[in-house]
């Protein structure tokens, strides 16, 4: 008998997957219609991503028993990352010129189209996700549950809020809880929605979703962890973007807070409450489970 594929080959063919539905988006006409816009759009999207959220939502709706190829609507979640990718790299954020190896959207396309083509990929993010789950057969109220859910979750209760505190953070020193929250908005929100929606486009009862939910919210905010540690402890070569950036703009980040240590002890106890979220619904699979689990140990 054949042995199962481990979870880390599942995930390579989900990010196969993803990246096939990225580069068909990329290719159509939306994008061409915008000309440098869609250019500035085709360069932050095709950069050379881990594709968290999009795998997480693909192993999510395999774990909750769904049938069919998410790739299309797992790409959604990637539109939105991008685009918070290229906002967040801005003058007027965190003014960076490294992202995923490459120089940003802005030292390459100029401010003004970064700005507007970030911008426009909320929206594009909303048509992508709306079209997907239509063409999976999902009802219509489910459909409109997943466009909500990604909405909200990216909008000023989720990734657009946690931005604006983590700016209004910057020399500031938060308490613990108020970090948390931060850091659960501007990361965790979107993260956590990932795995929502690949469970909701599942179908999954009450109890599936539920501890999916519970899963991706302890996940999401380790996400945000192990990127401030990666920050403190990577090289600018290993992260694809510039290292030690949090010190420099005063950041308020879990290392600030408790040290490096402190910070991974934090993210296992995460990882260890999802992983749990999971065992008790029965649901644990090779791919969330080496998702997880990569979360805090992943190089960039
Ligand atoms: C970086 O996200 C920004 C955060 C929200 C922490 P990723 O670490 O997922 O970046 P890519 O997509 O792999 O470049
Ligand atoms: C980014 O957090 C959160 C986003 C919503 C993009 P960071 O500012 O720490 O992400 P990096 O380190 O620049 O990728
Ligand atoms: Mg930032
Ligand atoms: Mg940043
Ligand atoms: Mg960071």
């Amino acid at each position: 008998m054949a042995a199962e594929p481990s979870g880390a080959a599942i995930v390579a063919e989900y990010r196969r997957g993803v990246n096939v539905a990225l580069q068909s988006l990329c290719d159509g006409p939306e994008i061409a219609a915008l000309g440098a816009v869609g250019e500035a759009i085709r360069y932050s999207i095709l950069g050379e991503g881990k594709r968290w959220r999009p795998v997480l939502l693909m192993a999510s709706h395999d774990a909750a028993g769904g049938d069919g190829d998410v790739s299309a609507l797992a790409a959604a979640t990637e539109v939105v990352h991008a685009y918070s990718l290229v906002h967040d790299d801005l003058p007027c954020m965190d003014d960076d010129d490294i992202r995923r190896g490459r120089p940003t959207t802005h030292c390459v396309y100029g401010v003004a189209t970064a700005a507007v083509a970030g911008a426009a990929m909320v929206p594009l993010a909303a048509a992508v996700a709306a079209n997907a789950a239509r063409a999976l057969g999902l009802p219509w109220p489910v459909c409109g549950a997943i466009v909500r859910e990604l909405m909200r979750a990216s909008g000023a209760g989720g990734m657009v809020g946690g931005q604006l505190l983590d700016l209004r953070g910057e020399g500031q020193s938060p308490t613990l809880a108020e970090l948390e929250v931060i850091h659960r908005a501007k990361t965790g929100a979107l993260i956590a929605a990932a795995v929502r929606i690949g469970a909701m486009a599942a179908g999954a009862d009450e109890r599936r979703l539920s501890a999916l939910a519970r899963f991706g919210d302890a996940v999401g905010l380790a996400f945000q962890i192990a990127d401030d540690i990666l920050d403190a402890t990577g090289s600018t070569g290993q992260l694809g973007k510039t290292a030690g950036r949090d010190a420099e703009l005063g950041k308020s980040t879990y290392v600030a807070h408790v040290g490096v240590d402190g910070a991974r002890a934090h993210g296992m106890r995460l990882i260890d409450h999802a992983c749990d979220a999971l065992q008790q619904a029965g649901v644990r699979t090779p791919a969330l489970e080496y998702l997880a689990r990569s979360t805090l140990t992943r190089a960039s």
